[in-house]
């Protein structure tokens, strides 16, 4: 099968037209390192809208998780064209990652930021389990949305045992309950294939576009999850804080696992690319329609204009095969 076959439904929503240089795309120092307090300039209290964070956190994961792909695929490809552009497209990806992480308050903790990941988790779950039409994906988002809902309620739990009021970070805006305790959600490793299913849970050639972005929205939101409750061990000292942080580590890998079997496995290199490109400019047009603080979204119509040109380039490598 032709990678113009497979990519076929894609093609359309493929840039016709190259966008922005990549070489503009690699911007001076003081561009990268984004100043955190525009984000409140422009809003009164000082205070970030939660669900501003929240859409910050999903297009940390999503920029960071194809920046990581990248690499893998970068090795795993002899191609020296592919190669070239990989490690150009790169480049502009980890600076877009850069400039939203400093939109964050770098005074935010590792039990602030968690919250943050689980919100970010149960509000893009949401999203995807309305949207997607395939009966397997839309099963294993309503099946982790309750996962990471408790996921939230704990942290939320412990934050009020600290003093605070987590609706000061979610603005009530997310609900977290308990739904399944922690307990019931560790499976055994195999079992995370999610329904038996070897094969993925849709045809290459058939694909609803859709069923692509919310998997490749929802495993980027996974493995950032996973790895900063890593990273953040090294910060935290309270005992019951530790334990819960490596208790809820486990789902997340779990939650991992259970993306990774809706994928096909039979996609190539270049086809997985081109799903990544297409999911990054899918949310930067949607939040640039719905963001409300100016800085930000002046921020995602640049990286939008720099990921059509991504998606020009790599199509025009896929016209080539
Ligand atoms: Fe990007
Ligand atoms: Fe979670
Ligand atoms: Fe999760
Ligand atoms: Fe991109």
């Amino acid at each position: 099968m032709s990678e113009l076959t497979v990519l076929a439904p894609y093609m359309e929503m493929i840039s016709k037209s190259p966008g922005r240089p990549l070489e503009e795309q690699y911007m001076p120092w003081n561009e990268v390192s984004v100043d955190y307090q525009e984000t409140y300039n422009s809003i009164s209290g000082n205070s970030i809208h939660p669900m501003t964070r929240t859409h910050i956190i999903a297009m940390i994961a999503i920029e960071e998780d194809h920046w990581r792909l990248y690499h893998q695929f970068y090795y795993m490809t002899s191609d020296p064209e592919l190669k070239r552009l990989l490690a150009a497209v790169r480049r502009a990806e980890h600076i877009h990652r850069s400039r939203l992480e400093y939109l964050l308050d770098p005074k935010s903790t590792p039990l602030e930021k968690a919250i943050g990941l689980e919100m970010q988790a149960t509000e893009y779950y949401k999203l995807a389990a309305r949207l997607e039409k395939n009966p397997a994906a839309k099963a294993a988002f309503e099946f982790i949305l309750d996962e990471d809902r408790e996921h939230g309620h704990l942290y939320s739990v412990l934050y009020e045992l600290q003093g605070h009021d987590p609706k000061s970070l979610t603005g009530g805006l997310t609900e977290f309950y308990p739904r399944r305790t922690l307990s019931d959600e560790y499976l055994i490793p195999e079992a995370t294939i999610w329904m038996g299913l070897t094969e993925g849970c849709y045809q290459r050639e058939e694909a609803d576009p859709q069923t692509l972005i919310n998997i490749d929205t929802l495993i980027a939101g996974e493995r950032t999850t996973y790895q900063s409750y890593h990273y953040y061990a090294h910060f935290i000292e309270d005992p019951s804080q530790r334990r819960l942080y490596a208790q809820i580590r486990r789902i997340e890998e779990q939650h991992n696992n259970i993306h990774e079997t809706l994928y096909n496995p039979h996609e190539t290199i270049l086809e997985r690319i081109i799903h990544n490109e297409l999911t990054e400019i899918w949310h930067y047009r949607r939040l640039m329609q719905i963001e409300e603080n100016k800085f930000v979204r002046s921020i995602y119509q640049r990286h939008y204009e720099d990921e059509l040109t991504h998606s020009y380039l790599f199509g025009q490598l896929a016209n080539k095969y």
